[in-house]
């Protein structure tokens, strides 16, 4: 636990018509609207950004893709740019695991997308974390330390920015981290965040945990010094789940 604000954000995955996200949002829009205390910002795939940004309206939930080009247009069939999102969106993840492993996202493309995103006002959800290979090699926090230097090659919006650490062998799989381990790593990543942007900027800036977060498991997460929330999956699908994270987060705050 910390004085920066808690944010919990729920990523959607490829789940949700335009219709469900619309049914979804809405009831998150009224069901967080008790804890002013906690940043909520869901994450609907693109077809539902607008029913999703249209249903939150007038809350204070926020909106953010779940992806973005670093093109600003052209010749890219199948993909989405920062100015296609305006209105729509105000973050963008850049980075999941699940697109570096399945869509060959290196970190060099996620740093693209991360300084186009800010460019253009919206705020990136960084996310880092390291395969179960690595993390058994005792190699994590050197991995997870140099994916996030990489994957923020030129960046210079430390004033808005978030960053995730997701480790790949926790998510979807019911088995999160430990608190301890999330603690240590998200502690590193603010170490090489001070090394990059100064201990100010680094001090200041949100750093998530995910991998199988509920709400029966969140609470021991949010108590860590370095753990600002959560980026939440599956049960982000579930709006009394996601809800009773929220409000487990902002009993804790
Ligand atoms: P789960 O919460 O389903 O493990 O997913 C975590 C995740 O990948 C959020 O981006």
């Amino acid at each position: 636990m910390s004085s920066r604000k808690p944010v919990i954000a729920g990523n959607w995955k490829m789940n949700t018509t335009p219709a469900e996200g619309r049914e979804l949002a809405a009831a998150i829009a009224a069901g967080s609207k008790n804890h002013p205390g906690v940043e909520v910002i869901i994450c609907p795939p693109f077809t539902g950004l607008a029913q999703a940004a249209d249903a939150v309206s007038g809350s204070a939930v926020e909106v953010g893709a779940q992806n973005v080009s670093s093109e600003e247009s052209g010749a890219f069939t199948g993909e989405v740019s920062v100015s296609m999102l305006a209105g729509l969106a105000t973050h963008v993840i850049v980075g999941h695991s699940e697109r570096r492993a399945m869509y060959c996202e290196t970190d060099e493309a996620v740093a693209a997308k991360a300084v186009t995103a800010h460019a253009t006002g919206l705020t990136p959800i960084l996310c880092v974390g390291e395969d179960l290979e690595t993390r058994k090699s005792g190699d994590a926090v050197a991995a997870v330390r140099g994916q996030l230097r990489a994957s923020l090659d030129g960046y210079t919006g430390w004033g808005s920015l978030l960053v995730a650490y997701e480790p790949v062998w926790a998510i979807g799989t019911g088995a999160a981290a430990s608190p301890q381990q999330a603690q240590e790593i998200v502690g590193e990543l603010r170490q090489e965040l001070s090394s990059l942007a100064g201990a100010d900027a680094a001090e200041a800036i949100r750093i998530l945990y995910g991998g199988s977060v509920n709400a029966t498991n969140i609470g021991p997460f949010i108590d860590r010094p370095d753990v600002d929330g959560a980026l939440v999956g599956g049960a982000s699908l579930k709006p009394d789940e996601f809800l009773r994270i929220v409000e487990m987060t902002a009993r804790l705050y």
